[in-house]
Formats: C-alpha cells, structure tokens, sequence
C-alpha cells in the first residue's frame, strides 16, 4: 500500500475530488488546509510602492492510502485535473504505508482500504 499526498491549488479541490470519485478505486481521502513554498518560495508583491515577500502561500493537501496497483491511475487523475500549466500548481508524494487498520471491524491493511 502507499500513500500519496497530493498539495494542489486550493481552487483546484473540487476538480481533484471529482476525477477521484470518478476512479472505481477510489476509497477515501483526508483533505487538509496548509501553507507552503516551493522553489519560488512564494511571490513579490507590490502594495503602495513596497515591495514585500508572501513567502508561504495557502494550498491544500489530498492524503490518499491506496493499494499499489492503483498508483498510476490515482497519480494520473490527480495530475490531469489539477494541473493549470502554471507555477505553483503543485506537487504529489508517495510513501510506502506498512499498515492500515479499520477501528470497526478490526479489518486489516487492504481488506481495511
Ligand atoms: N521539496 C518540497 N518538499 C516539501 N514540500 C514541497 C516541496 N516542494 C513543494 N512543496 C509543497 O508543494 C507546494 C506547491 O509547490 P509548487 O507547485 O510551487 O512546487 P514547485 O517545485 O515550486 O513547482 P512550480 O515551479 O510549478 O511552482 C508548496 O507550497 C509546498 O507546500
Ligand atoms: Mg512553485
């Protein structure tokens, strides 16, 4: 199993959910509200003639815990539909996930996805 977390534009979470849903491998997610920098590490604004730096910019993070034959599909949706073209529209991660347990049934790793 793996987990991916996705950190996307904030704009682009109803079009992410909507290819996801999409997937008959879809599960579940966990969606956060974050702050971060890329390699920009944010952008120079100009107000009043000042210039100043919004080093941390807000994005949104999509944490999936997948079975490793639906990597690719999950990867690809999430690519396609959140990708503007311009910087900053984001970057995926994926982590190896040694167990997952469901708290109901006590179900174990894939049975529990
Ligand atoms: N190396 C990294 N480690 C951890 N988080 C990162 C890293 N790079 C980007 N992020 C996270 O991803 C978000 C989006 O990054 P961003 O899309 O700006 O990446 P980028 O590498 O600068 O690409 P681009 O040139 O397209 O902007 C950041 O706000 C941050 O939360
Ligand atoms: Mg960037």
């Amino acid at each position: 199993m793996k987990q991916i977390r996705a950190i996307i534009q904030p704009e682009k979470l109803s079009e992410v959910r909507d290819a996801l849903e999409k997937l008959g491998c879809y599960r579940g997610a966990t969606i956060s509200d974050i702050m971060g920098q890329g390699t920009q590490r944010g952008i120079t604004q100009a107000w009043r003639g000042e210039k100043f730096q919004l080093d941390l910019l807000p994005k949104v993070s999509i944490d999936l815990v997948v079975r490793d034959e639906d990597v690719d599909t999950i990867l690809r949706a999430i690519v396609e539909s959140a990708r503007t073209g311009e910087i900053g529209d984001g970057k995926i991660f994926v982590y190896d996930v040694e167990q997952v347990i469901r708290i109901r049934t006590g179900e174990m790793n894939e049975a529990a996805l």
